[in-house]
């Protein structure tokens, strides 16, 4: 696990991340389900004939405005171990903006969290609509929404597949910490909750991870990871709650909400919404941009607000209620 604020640590992982980059395989916690990124390719061509057919039909300007109509969704997750002092804390999840996607993004993102006072902000990965490449059009909007968030523990992010090693540094000059394989401990009124962020496990897993997750101090622990295919890994080590992103919910479903593609090479079941794996509660968010074709069909993107709740244990509430 790296250590905070350990340069060197953070440079070793650098240049691994790179090789991996330059590489031409998705590295996934999934060994058997190992596959090359060409296998991408004909998906990219088949997303093209879409593009080109949903404009050919009428619907592409729908699905853009679609795409912008990401709006603020609320949930309450309880827990019976949540510290006391953290009943009602509120955490900001904003995931998969995927800012250069679709003009316009980050003004309305910027806009929706300014009205919104929480205590923590987590960017759950997927800055850049490509996989990787140049970075620096993306950059002034963390600076943006850096201002415009207000969170009374800051802002944490972690990277997804999209994001390459060298935007790390772009993302920490605008002021959000970035956790890789590392931990942070957020203290109020004496008590505390512990984050554990990841590097992203759908293309760039490593051993890092479960590592990482291991190590986490004991106590209430929050994982931030991408995507939900380090589920069982953060499960098995006893973390309570797992926010993930990367599906975008689906982004292009069935009437009902059915997605046609996950992306997860694992836990399919977990692509939206509240899951439960083992004793921990998960979270994927939609997301609030695209990726792929720049719209959305059955599909609301969304920034979530969730507020932890601690939730009295039956024993306790007999015990109370006897009183
Ligand atoms: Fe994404």
């Amino acid at each position: 696990m790296l250590v905070p604020g350990d340069p060197e640590g953070r440079r070793a992982w650098a240049v691994a991340r790179r090789r991996m980059e330059q590489g031409r395989e998705k590295h996934s916690p999934v060994r058997r389900r190992r596959r090359r990124k060409q296998h991408w390719d004909p998906f990219v061509h088949l997303l093209r004939v879409a593009e080109v057919g949903l404009r050919l039909i009428g619907l592409h300007r729908r699905g853009v405005r679609n795409a912008l109509a990401f709006a603020v969704n609320r949930i309450d997750l309880a827990f019976v171990d949540l510290p006391p002092a953290f009943d009602g804390f509120r955490i900001l999840q904003i995931s998969d903006p995927h800012f250069d996607a679709v003009p316009g993004i980050d003004e309305r993102l910027c806009a929706l969290v300014a009205a919104e006072a929480v205590d923590l902000c987590v960017l759950t990965g997927d800055y850049l609509l490509k996989n990787g490449g140049s970075f620096a059009q993306v950059l002034p909007c963390f600076v943006r929404l850096a201002a415009a968030v207000e969170a009374r523990h800051g802002i944490v992010a972690i990277l997804g597949n999209h994001d390459p090693a060298d935007l790390v540094p772009g993302i920490e000059a605008s002021g959000i910490r970035v956790l890789i394989n590392e931990s942070l401990t957020v203290d109020r009124a004496g008590e505390a909750i512990h984050l554990t962020g990841t590097d992203d496990v759908h293309y760039f897993y490593t051993d890092a991870v479960p590592t990482a997750l291991a190590a986490a101090p004991a106590g209430f622990r929050i994982a931030l990871v991408h995507s939900a295919e380090a589920a069982a890994l953060a499960d098995t080590v006893g973390f309570q709650l797992y926010l993930a992103g990367h599906t975008h919910g689906g982004q292009v479903c069935l009437p009902g909400g059915r997605p046609l593609f996950t992306h997860l090479t694992c836990h399919q079941a977990y692509a939206r919404g509240v899951w439960q794996h083992g004793t921990m509660t998960g979270y994927t968010s939609t997301g609030v941009g695209v990726s792929g074709i720049p719209v959305r069909f059955n599909c609301p993107g969304e920034l979530a607000v969730i507020t932890l709740r601690r939730q009295v244990r039956a024993q306790d509430q007999l015990a109370l209620s006897s009183q």
